[in-house]
């Protein structure tokens, strides 16, 4: 089947992105899965292309792997690192962002720990005139869109490795627990697993998850058994200590006896359920570190290395301006 619906040149959100464009990315992905896992896994089509990585805020998986999917697609990559850079010196993101756009970048990827910054860069970008697509690597609270993407492929995989398309998860359950609160990578999955029509459960203490969270559709659970009753999916979330302005668990010893996925809790699952986590992992705290190791339980792994064909599909659909006829042959 060909991809057929592309037409944005920034990503920043996925609140509005339609079932159609859900699906083109996951064909796009599993093009690009097929040639990562050829000998030769570069194909040219970004070539001469310049992709900028502004992270200002620490990442490992995404970072690399926007870089990675960058060089596959034989682009060329700069990497901007804050503390190297003359943002030390007092020059603004604004001005940062245009230093990038005058050597020519084509796309650009933002990581900011303040919710906005990639929507802002975007709209100086669009005023000024220029073709640059941005794309949001994880802004604040707000959204990590590639990361909800790259789950939205893992678990489509699981379902069919042949044709991974979002509908497969019509009717599955997928609990989500963790730090809903200051994640942002559980707002982008709320909209792209709503789209998808799996059903959504959110469990977490209350200081972790307030019940607006029911206006995504989602089902809310101050507790965890009833969330991963009969769950076909477990997407556990980092505590994120360093998003925390005041003391919202009692500790982390505590929080791991409720909230913790181990194996005897995932008892009450679906006999086939798949545990996922979008890492950094606090092992101990958010799962237990014998389940995330479990291949046969565990889709940690295979999250990071779907990653790399996700985002090969975000840069190439931005970068090749809606046209699918270069894509590689499945
Ligand atoms: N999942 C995620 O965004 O990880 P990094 O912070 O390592 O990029």
């Amino acid at each position: 089947m060909t991809p057929t619906s592309w037409t944005r040149r920034h990503v920043l959100s996925l609140a509005d992105f339609t079932l159609a464009e859900l699906d083109t990315v996951m064909q796009t992905a599993n093009r690009f899965q097929s040639v990562l896992q050829r000998r030769t896994k570069k194909v040219p089509t970004l070539q001469a292309r310049l992709v900028s990585n502004l992270f200002f805020e620490p990442s490992t998986r995404t970072r690399n792997s926007f870089e990675l999917a960058a060089k596959r697609l034989s682009a060329d990559v700069l990497n901007f690192a804050p503390a190297t850079s003359a943002l030390s010196k007092g020059e603004t993101i604004l001005d940062t962002a245009k230093t990038f756009l005058a050597m020519g970048a084509d796309l650009m990827v933002i990581r900011h720990q303040q919710s906005g910054v990639p929507q802002r860069i975007a709209a100086e970008m669009d005023r000024l005139g220029g073709q640059v697509g941005i794309l949001n690597a994880g802004d604040g609270c707000h959204e990590h869109p590639s990361q909800a993407l790259l789950d939205l492929f893992t678990l489509c995989n699981v379902l069919d490795s042949e044709a991974p398309t979002p509908t497969l998860l019509t009717g599955k359950k997928v609990a989500i627990v963790g730090d809903i609160l200051h994640s942002r990578v559980v707002r982008s999955n709320l909209y792209s697993l709503g789209v998808s029509g799996a059903v959504v459960h959110l469990a977490a203490p209350p200081t972790l998850l307030p019940r607006e969270f029911e206006a995504y559709g989602a089902t809310v659970h101050w507790a965890l058994q009833p969330a991963l009753q009969e769950a076909d999916f477990v997407m556990t979330l980092r505590l994120q200590k360093e998003r925390m302005s005041q003391h919202l668990i009692p500790s982390l010893r505590e929080y791991f006896q409720q909230f913790g996925i181990t194996r005897d809790r995932l008892q009450v699952c679906q006999p086939h359920v798949k545990v996922l986590h979008p890492g950094p992992v606090n092992r101990g705290v958010e799962i237990s570190s014998d389940l995330m190791d479990d291949p046969d339980l565990s889709l940690i792994t295979d999250q990071v290395t779907s990653g790399v064909a996700v985002r090969m599909a975000l840069l190439y659909l931005m970068g090749s301006g809606g046209n699918l006829a270069g894509l590689p042959v499945g």
